[in-house]
């Protein structure tokens, strides 16, 4: 067996050194800088953990109110990036949306060199739902919103911007919860993307448009969009049952459902799921979530195959009413703060990613002019 074939996608490779996060490791299925990701769900905010990722440490209480402090100043838009999301299409899909929003920005706010990089890291993270939901609303309502909302944190900005009022306080929780538990995920594709990038000693708005572009696809981040799809397509847990069954026998993936690196449960899953079921008696409507855990079960029962953080994170956004596509670009909201890490460790320490391939085409063979072939 050659090389590839042993490691197929990179399966199983170690491609580096990290001291942000463990995934599937002994004891404790996700860590960030040490801290289970159990913890950080239940005790922080979504800011607090930004923090962490970004500067190395939990914030002391007035490092923290500093920080949220900061981020509030950070989201407002330049009227030349508001030109831009003016002139994409309305049925752009959000995530391209939110890949040329960072390209645009990288243009208009350039890093210049690399003492800059927190700042960058802060501005991405204090702007990205501000260009994501100004497009929205001026393409869906043609509404310019104010994207300076006073809302302390970034879900309710958020939620804020995409309904024009202060969300419930559940809602906020849930969504912040859903942030914290999408913010980092080792050398998944997108940061490993970004890392890519990085190491060519490129700028940071570069690195975060190429993970942008990884996350988006069906395989990676997109399997949130999907799953809420497919779970939209039956109307009974039943129906659902009888026709997971049907796509099983047809070999068609089941998105929402695997994973690379964890083989008996994605620990992101139970959280979700718990909010899920509470959102679903909040509206008083069980239909989706029962239909969800139908799917669950014929894909654990059939396959042992478990849900992913992206399965129930689907139902838990739709009970919110954020409509389905702007699913995947609440992941890029979150995971700005693991690709911004990534990038700065990669830079405290680069050297250029560049593998090697077996190579399986033609030997070497004679040049034949073109009158001759
Ligand atoms: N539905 C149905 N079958 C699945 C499956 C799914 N979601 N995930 C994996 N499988 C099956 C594959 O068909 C394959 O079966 P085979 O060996 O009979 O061909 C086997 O399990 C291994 O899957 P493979 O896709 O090769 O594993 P991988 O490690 O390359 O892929 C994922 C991991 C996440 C890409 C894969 O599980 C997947 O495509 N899941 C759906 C998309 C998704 O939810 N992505 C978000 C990940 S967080």
């Amino acid at each position: 067996m050659t090389a590839s074939k042993k490691t197929g996608g990179l399966a199983g490779v170690v491609a580096g050194t990290t001291a942000l996060c463990t995934v599937g490791k002994e004891g404790a299925g996700l860590t960030y800088r040490g801290f289970d990701i159990y913890d950080l769900a239940d005790n922080a905010t979504f800011e607090e953990v930004a923090y962490l990722l970004l500067y190395g440490k939990l914030p002391k209480q007035k490092e923290l109110a500093a920080y949220i402090a900061r981020l509030k100043t950070l989201r407002g838009l330049p009227d030349e990036l508001k030109a831009v999301l003016e002139m994409v299409p309305a049925d752009a899909h959000p995530m391209d949306v939110l890949r040329t929003g960072v390209s645009v920005l990288g243009n208009i706010e350039q890093e210049g060199d690399f003492s800059n990089q927190e700042h960058v890291a802060d501005r991405l993270l204090a702007c990205l739902p501000s260009m994501l939901l100004y497009w929205h609303r001026f393409h869906t309502d043609g509404k310019r919103i104010n994207v300076e909302t006073d809302d302390d944190s970034v879900a309710g900005h958020f939620l804020h911007m995409l309904h024009d009022k202060p969300p419930p306080e559940m809602h906020q929780q849930c969504l912040a919860t859903t942030l914290i538990l999408y913010a980092e995920h080792e050398f998944n594709a997108s940061t490993f993307t970004a890392r890519v990038i990085t190491g060519t000693l490129s700028d940071f708005h570069s690195a975060v448009t190429g993970a942008i572009g990884a996350l988006r696809g069906p395989l990676h981040g997109g399997a949130n969009e999907a799953a809420m799809e497919l779970i939209q397509r039956f109307s009974s847990a039943q129906a659902a049952a009888v026709g997971v069954h049907k796509m099983l026998a047809e070999k068609e993936k089941i998105m929402g459902f695997g994973h690379r690196v964890y083989t008996t449960s994605d620990p992101r899953n139970s959280v979700n799921k718990k909010m899920s079921k509470a959102l679903a008696k909040e509206a008083g409507n069980m239909q989706l979530y029962d239909i969800s855990e139908a799917i669950e079960k014929v894909m654990w029962d059939e396959k042992k195959l478990f849900a992913n953080a992206d399965f129930f994170a689907a139902s838990v956004y739709h009970f919110m009413g954020i409509p389905t596509y702007l699913f995947t670009p609440i992941f890029v909201c979150s995971r700005i703060t693991g690709w911004s890490a990534h990038i700065m460790e990669q830079r405290a320490n680069n050297k250029l990613i560049r593998p090697a391939a077996d190579y399986v085409g033609p030997e070497l063979q004679e040049w034949v002019p073109i009158d001759k072939r």
